[in-house]
């Protein structure tokens, strides 16, 4: 592993890939909105979309089919990374759009010369320009996912709160063993966060807590509710923090937030939670000062 060479990587960035390979649990949601409340607390942030299906890139208000450079070329082509950075309507998120092209290759790279390490080589050219880079992965554990992980100081892995939820973790948390023992020997489990929690439910309390009794201390305190204002945020290109600030899951995602950025980087995983965030105590219904309203944004 001559290709893996940990002293060309920035000390101060974290790189967090947000994996399940699981559809529809929430990945994108979260690499969207833990990326815009970490940006809106001052953090420079990058989210990069590594799913054909772009959504992360649509979410932040970025046109796919308009930007210079994308994921794609970037794997494929060895295009440069900084011309590929797009800036979003959050002050200090930026985010390297994906394109459907995306879809073909993890084919195109068979042959391709250390193809598992692709993304890690464009990620050291960022050098210490983003404190965070969050990386939106796509549901599968194929070469992209495998380019994450290898890319990755952390993992965060969200779990929806449904039945099967735990199904396949096993096999997830395999691979990534897998990735630190062959590819990565510093990445680790930053944690677990449970999303699209429904209260009314028995089915998600039981969920949360049997996630809980798994992981030990490996689950965010802050909780991800189901709510409609999380699905609708996408349709208008906005994070959470920018379309509603005072909804519930803003509030969730600016917890999440606090947890991640205080989550200590040399621990194998994330510290038993505290009983209330202090983040929550103080933030809880305050809007950012720099977030803009509704109002502020033209939507009403
Ligand atoms: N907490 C939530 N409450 C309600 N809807 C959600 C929530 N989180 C995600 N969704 C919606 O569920 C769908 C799947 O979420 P997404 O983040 O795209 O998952 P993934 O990236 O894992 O496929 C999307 O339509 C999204 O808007
Ligand atoms: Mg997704």
């Amino acid at each position: 592993m001559d290709d893996v060479n940990p002293a060309t990587r920035s000390a101060t960035t974290r790189v967090i890939a947000v994996v399940n390979h699981k559809g529809g649990v929430g990945k994108t949601t979260t690499a969207v909105n833990l990326g815009a409340w970490m940006a809106l607390e001052g953090h420079r942030v990058l989210v990069v979309d590594l799913d054909p299906q772009a959504n992360a890139t649509t979410g932040l208000g970025v046109d796919p089919r308009r930007v210079s450079s994308n994921i794609y070329q970037i794997l494929v082509n060895s295009a440069p990374m900084e011309d590929a950075i797009e800036p979003t309507a959050v002050r200090n998120l930026f985010c390297v759009p994906s394109t459907i092209d995306l879809a073909g290759a993890e084919i195109e790279l068979v042959t391709a010369f250390s193809r598992e390490l692709r993304l890690r080589k464009a990620l050291e050219s960022l050098e210490d320009d983003f404190e965070f880079v969050l990386i939106d992965c796509p549901p599968s554990l194929g070469l992209l996912t495998v380019n994450a992980l290898a890319g990755a100081t952390e993992v965060v892995v969200p779990i929806q709160c449904e039945y099967y939820a735990l199904e396949g973790l096993g096999q997830l948390l395999k691979n990534v063993n897998l990735i630190k023992t062959n590819l990565n020997p510093e990445l680790r489990l930053c944690g677990i966060v449970l999303t699209m929690f429904d209260g009314r439910t028995r089915l998600s309390e039981q969920v949360a807590e049997e996630v809980r009794s798994h992981f030990p201390g490996k689950v965010f305190y802050s909780v991800i509710p189901r709510s409609v204002r999380l699905s609708e945020a996408p349709s208008f290109g906005q994070p959470i923090a920018l379309y509603d600030p005072r909804s519930k899951g803003s509030d969730a995602y600016l917890g999440l937030a606090g947890e991640v950025v205080v989550a200590d980087a040399s621990s194998t995983l994330v510290a038993p939670a505290p009983v209330t965030p202090p983040v929550m105590r103080w933030r809880r219904g305050a809007a950012p000062e720099n977030a803009p309203t509704n109002d502020r944004m033209g939507l009403g």
